[in-house]
């Protein structure tokens, strides 16, 4: 069983680092692998529209670290997407990343079907709610199973660490992992 979290964030050590971090926490206790990307140092190139995907699974494009995210994410049994709210929504990084993956799943069906899917993010105070829906909305379209929780799966910052603050937001972190590792276990045990 094997978790990939993406973080969008244009920071290192930042808060949705932070909320993705606390849910890792909590999968590696439960004996379940874990890998962790961020685009802090990357340039995700935006879809070509090409539609040269069909057939090849991942996308033409190879001169970013696109290719190796995505081919990560189809071996996965869990994705995390994490992002900061930039302009009301995803970061631009984590949105050139969904749509290059969406265009490559249109064009190849299945390919993260059943896969269960955890969408987080960080806001200094407005628009994380369209910054969750667009991250489910992938999910969904894509044949993956949505984790909920006791509340959306947001948190208040601005500043790096702000986030350790918002304690509901950190409890609802510790909710969406046990959530997660039941949902992984139900679907997963003796189907893969
Ligand atoms: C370019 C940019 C745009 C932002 N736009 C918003 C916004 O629309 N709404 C909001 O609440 N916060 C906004 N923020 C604040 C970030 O969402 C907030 O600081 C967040 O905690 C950053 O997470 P990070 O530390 O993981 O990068 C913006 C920050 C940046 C750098």
């Amino acid at each position: 069983m094997n978790v990939l979290a993406i973080n969008g964030s244009a920071r290192k050590n930042g808060n949705t680092h932070i909320l993705i971090n606390r849910i890792l926490e909590k999968l590696n206790c439960a004996g379940i692998k874990t890998q962790y990307f961020e685009f802090a140092d990357s340039f995700i190139k935006p879809c070509r529209a090409c539609f040269a995907c069909g057939g090849i699974y991942n996308c033409i494009q190879k001169d970013d670290v696109f290719h190796t995210v995505f081919e990560n994410m189809k071996s996965a049994d869990g994705i995390i997407l994490g992002s900061p709210v930039y302009s009301a929504n995803i970061s631009a990084s984590m949105q050139a990343f969904l749509e290059r993956s969406a265009v490559i799943c249109d064009m190849n069906a299945g390919l993260l079907k059943h896969k269960i899917g955890v969408g987080v993010v960080s806001a200094r105070r407005g628009g994380a709610l369209n910054a969750v829906d667009s991250i489910n909305h992938f999910f969904l379209n894509h044949e993956m199973f949505v984790v909920g929780s006791t509340y959306w799966n947001m948190a208040y910052g601005k500043m790096e660490g702000d986030v350790l603050k918002d304690s509901e937001a950190m409890l609802n972190m510790d909710n969406i992992a046990e959530n997660m590792i039941w949902l992984l276990k139900k679907t997963i045990q003796g189907e893969r």
